[in-house]
């Protein structure tokens, strides 16, 4: 048994959809949740501000003594790989577990959707041709559909969800796209928008989900299970706004109270 928890850390509420899949992988365990809600949005900032979040994310979250962490943010996987890996705790991001789901498709017409600082990366790109070489792939970044749903706008019965989904997804429309990624842990909520607007037989993948997927194979293979299912969650902007959506994403109700922890500054940059 290790009752020491996992951090999940995400720019808003968008890697609380991680939470809500290793919730149902792994029941037991003891789960710390970081919504960095008052720098949000992540998607924009340049890459060298990005990795300097992603530093203070890590620390703070080791501040907990946790056995694992997610990443669960696209943003930050995607420009600060190498901080992840050099984490002294075992640390999952979101890139590298959703471009392999994608890859394992076999499809040949790929799409990967993110923030416009992931995509301006190259490395959704770069880790999906070396996966799936024969591929053709359309990489999007979608800069509207996080302030959308952190503003609770997510139903795809909403005119303005299908209006977003519609004007910023045409070109994966027009080319055919067989199998999509989203990589950025927010767009699991519009995930339904989606699927209306590219037609179901489009296959999707949730970065999130497969991040999620994998930290449970790593606690599984290192035996390193928990007992307990506690939540503890922390924001830097809202606690209201956090208590309003966060059981949206989560799908069930706020285990216990929301704390508040001052945003990090970002003086360097
Ligand atoms: N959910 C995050 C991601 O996966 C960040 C979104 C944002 O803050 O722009 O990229």
């Amino acid at each position: 048994m290790d009752n020491r928890p996992v951090c999940v850390f995400d720019s808003g509420l968008g890697g609380l959809t991680a939470v809500r899949i290793l919730r149902k992988l792994m029941p037991n365990e003891n789960i710390v949740y970081f919504g960095d809600t008052g720098r949000m949005p992540y998607g924009g900032r340049s890459a060298a501000q990005i990795r300097l979040i992603a530093q203070q994310n890590l620390d703070f979250a080791q501040s907990f003594g946790v056995k694992a962490i997610i990443a669960a943010c696209g943003t930050i996987s995607s420009n600060a790989a190498d901080l992840l890996l050099a984490c002294p705790v075992k640390t999952v991001g979101v890139l590298a577990p959703g471009v392999r789901e994608l890859a394992q498709t076999g499809k040949k017409r790929l799409g990967v959707i993110a923030t416009a600082t992931s995509i301006k990366s190259g490395s959704f790109q770069r880790e999906l041709s070396a996966l799936a070489p024969d591929a053709e792939v359309c990489a999007l970044a979608c800069p509207d559909f996080v302030p959308m749903i952190e503003s609770g706008r997510y139903l795809p019965s909403d005119p303005e969800v299908r209006a977003t989904v519609a004007r910023s997804l045409s070109e994966l429309k027009e080319r055919k796209t067989e199998a999509l990624l989203l990589g950025c842990t927010h767009y699991g909520l519009i995930a339904d928008a989606i699927r209306d607007f590219l037609g179901d037989e489009v296959e999707l993948i949730g970065a999130a989900d497969a991040a999620a997927r994998e930290l449970c194979a790593y606690i599984e293979g290192a035996s390193a299970f928990g007992d307990g299912g506690s939540e503890e969650y922390y924001t830097s902007g809202s606690i209201a706004d956090f208590e309003a959506l966060a059981p949206l994403m989560l799908g069930y109700e706020l285990k216990s109270a929301v704390n508040h922890v001052p945003p990090f500054p970002l003086e360097v940059l």
